[in-house]
């Protein structure tokens, strides 16, 4: 896949898409091309001639003397790997490094490389996997010109998928320290701005709002500096070519595989290019590399389709779920769940929950999980985060284990372990844990609770104890880790080194997270932040599937399980049915069936006709979940961003099965006919549930199926089934 052509031009490809580079003869390494794979690049540098002039000289300290660039270089716009920083490059660099003397100009050159197969893991941080021929790497030595500090870039391609894994590790081999100020995972350059810009805000309860926008003249950023990832901005962002649809044009995925602040930076420059720089957010930050110290940033993945958007997301999918995902069973059935949280919040005894039990049975529940409430003095929010230990006067977890286990049902619980509250045990015997109490002492409280400071060891270690200890006496199939409060004491408790508090706290979090799963690979674990506050590649690496809303009610949650599974695959949008009035239970569940499937409210008010509605679609998730949800294909056939309807296609692998879901919000009095699907095998037959008729594949996506229902009320639905017909 990697080879070196003539003239110092590296091609790495798999036959699909490829990328190019050009190291030119000052050690600067050129973007030469990054899209479809071409089958000769002989051609290729002549692509590399932009505007000339001025800039084309440098001065090499080393040799004492002015030097002259390669023809062709423009050291303002060229698109390169990495970009200067304080010379005449004013696009942004993605690493600036200051040295003891307090200049920050900072200049790589390439001065090695060589390929390899697979991708190097990351220490202590979610990473890319991919060994042997899975996917290949391009490594790239640069050393900073005026300093003993290196660079490693890192360049990976997958064989059977077009995404592309980035990053950069920058190590200090001088005698005195130097201070990162910006290190980014990436740098990507492009010829043309004739692009859309595409990302994913919003806020609790509305998370990954669509907006797409033109690329205008200047900088558009998409970041968060909430300590996580954030519900505000989604690492997840995407630019498509002017004419791109969900099926053709050009789509260029990006995400980070990180779960803390980070900034997409978008810069288009005066030459009419785009220059992204993406990783880290700088703000705040500054990292201190004594002598042989290492910075690994985080990796960011690309995703590249020239197939649309739809194959894009597609990309993105697959390497979540092959790629990506830690938890072994993954691919194992994952049960129904049912949680406690929205029914009955922290107002629960042993007899009360076992009833929830009893009822949650009866709608296909096959796992029970207990959220907040259960330890400590926790009985409202004001107390008890910090103390892991069951609160025997209000629960008994044994005979709630117990209960589940004779009703065939497994078991999962809540904890927040990164947080605490000054009403607890943990705080009152170590206050200085809580991030901010060294500061001035009056730290500021959300939902009435502190953040550990997860930058030290001792911290985490007073969390992962307790959680040992209780993992030890109850056993548990799942975990719900929660995190209820952004970060917003990141100067204190490390006054030297302030810059690397976020950071840090994002180590703390894998440290305990990879600890755990490590330790219990038989525990599903899901993410989780007040709401979906922190849905992204880090915690995906841990927790197979992340709570994606607090917002269960389908008037907002038909857009956040769409825009969610533009970027991620709907096996880790855990989504459950709650008991919001606005639409149906047949149509919520519907929805949730196109996630993780679960349900929360109080089981005992359901009526009879509701129970059995809840049922039938846990009879289906049972029968399709694994193959068409959780392993098949998805289309997103109608987009909420653009019209009243929304409809989902899932197809299974073997193209034997399909789920069609069709949403819409406002009333509909007008006809919709022929929904045209895709994905199927044109040539084999398949009966729907619709009609139920049987009809050819080629019919399905070419004349449609005839939905001439009468008058839609709002929030309605459609779930669709498509068997194959032997
Ligand atoms: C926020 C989560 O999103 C909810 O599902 C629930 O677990 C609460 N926290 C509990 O405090």
């Amino acid at each position: 896949m990697f080879h070196e052509e003539e003239n110092n031009v590296f091609v790495l490809e798999n036959g699909k898409v490829a990328y190019a580079l050009y190291l030119n003869e000052a050690g600067n390494l050129e973007n030469v091309w990054f899209g479809k794979a071409l089958s000769d690049y002989r051609g290729i540098l002549s692509a590399r001639n932009v505007e000339g002039g001025y800039e084309c000289m440098y001065y090499d300290v080393a040799a004492g003397k002015e030097r002259k660039y390669a023809e062709g270089f423009n050291a303002q716009c060229s698109p390169l790997e990495i970009s200067s920083h304080g010379y005449a490059d004013k696009r942004g660099a993605p690493v600036i490094v200051r040295r003891k003397n307090g200049s920050f100009a900072t200049d790589f050159r390439c001065v090695r490389h060589r390929a390899y197969a697979g991708i190097p893991p990351l220490a202590g941080m979610p990473h890319a996997r991919g060994e042997g021929e899975a996917c290949e790497t391009a490594e790239f030595l640069f050393k900073e010109q005026s300093s003993e500090v290196y660079l490693t870039y890192r360049l990976t391609l997958y064989a059977d998928k077009n995404i592309f894994v980035k990053s950069f590790s920058v190590e200090n081999r001088g005698e005195e320290p130097v201070s990162l100020l910006r290190a980014m995972s990436l740098q990507q350059d492009f010829v043309s701005r004739d692009y859309k810009l595409v990302h994913f805000h919003g806020r609790w309860m509305q998370e990954r709002a669509y907006a797409e926008n033109d690329v205008y003249d200047g900088v558009q950023e998409i970041s968060s500096n909430y300590g996580r990832s954030s519900a505000e901005e989604n690492p997840f962002v995407y630019l498509k070519s002017a004419d791109a649809t969900a099926d053709s044009g050009t789509a260029i995925g990006f995400n980070l595989i990180y779960s803390g602040n980070f900034k997409f930076r978008l810069f288009s420059d005066k030459f009419c290019g785009m220059h992204v720089t993406y990783g880290i957010n700088d703000e705040d930050f500054a990292w201190t590399l004594r002598r042989g110290e290492v910075f690994q940033t985080p990796q960011a993945v690309m995703a590249y389709s020239y197939e649309g958007t739809d194959a894009m997301s597609r990309t993105f999918h697959r390497f979540i779920r092959e790629n990506l995902i830690g938890y072994k069973n993954n691919n194992a059935y994952k049960p129904v769940l049912f949680n406690s949280w929205e029914g009955c919040s922290f107002d629960f005894d042993t007899a009360s929950v076992c009833e929830y039990i009893d009822a949650a049975c009866k709608i296909g529940t096959e796992l029970f999980v207990l959220d907040d409430g259960w330890f400590g003095a926790r009985n409202d929010d004001t107390a008890g985060l910090g103390d892991w230990v069951v609160n025997r006067g209000k629960v008994d977890l044994h005979k709630v284990i117990a209960h589940c286990r004779e009703k065939g049902l497994k078991f999962g619980i809540w904890f927040e372990p990164e947080m605490v509250n000054y009403d607890s045990d943990l705080f009152r015997a170590h206050p200085s844990y809580a991030l901010g109490y060294r500061k001035d002492g009056k730290p500021y409280l959300w939902r009435h609770q502190l953040h550990l400071d997860f930058s030290d060891a001792e911290a985490v270690q007073a969390v992962y104890r307790q959680m040992k200890a209780f993992l030890a006496e109850y056993p548990v199939d799942y975990i719900k880790w929660d995190c209820n409060r952004i970060v917003m004491e990141h100067d204190a408790n490390c006054a030297e080194r302030q810059g690397e508090m976020y950071h840090r706290l994002m180590l703390g979090y894998y440290s305990l997270l990879g600890r755990l799963t490590e330790e219990y690979p038989h525990i599903l674990f899901e993410g989780c932040a007040g709401g979906g506050g922190r849905f992204d590649l880090g915690t995906l690496y841990y927790c197979p599937q992340i709570w994606a809303s607090d917002e269960s009610d389908p008037a907002e949650r038909m857009e956040i399980q769409f825009n969610t599974s533009l970027g991620y695959p709907l096996s880790c949008i855990a989504s459950h049915v709650n008991d919001s009035a606005v639409a149906s239970y047949a149509t919520k569940a519907a929805l949730a069936l196109f996630g993780t499937y679960g349900y929360e409210m109080n089981p005992n008010e359901l009526t009879e006709g509701e129970r059995e509605e809840l049922s039938a679609i846990a009879r289906l998730y049972r029968e399709y979940h694994s193959e068409v949800i959780e392993q098949g294909e998805l289309y997103h056939l109608l987009s909420p961003n653009e019209g009243n309807r929304m409809c989902m296609q899932c197809v299974s692998q073997d193209k034997r099965a399909s789920l069609v879901l069709l949403m819409n919000r406002k009333k509909e009095l007008q006809q919709f006919r022929f929904l045209k699907l895709k994905g199927l095998d044109k040539r084999r037959v398949y009966k729907n549930s619709y009609d139920r008729q049987v009809y050819s594949g080629e019919y399905y996506m070419e004349v449609g199926l005839n939905l001439f229902f009468e008058v839609l009320p709002e929030f309605s639905s459609r779930l669709i089934v498509l068997t194959e017909e032997t």
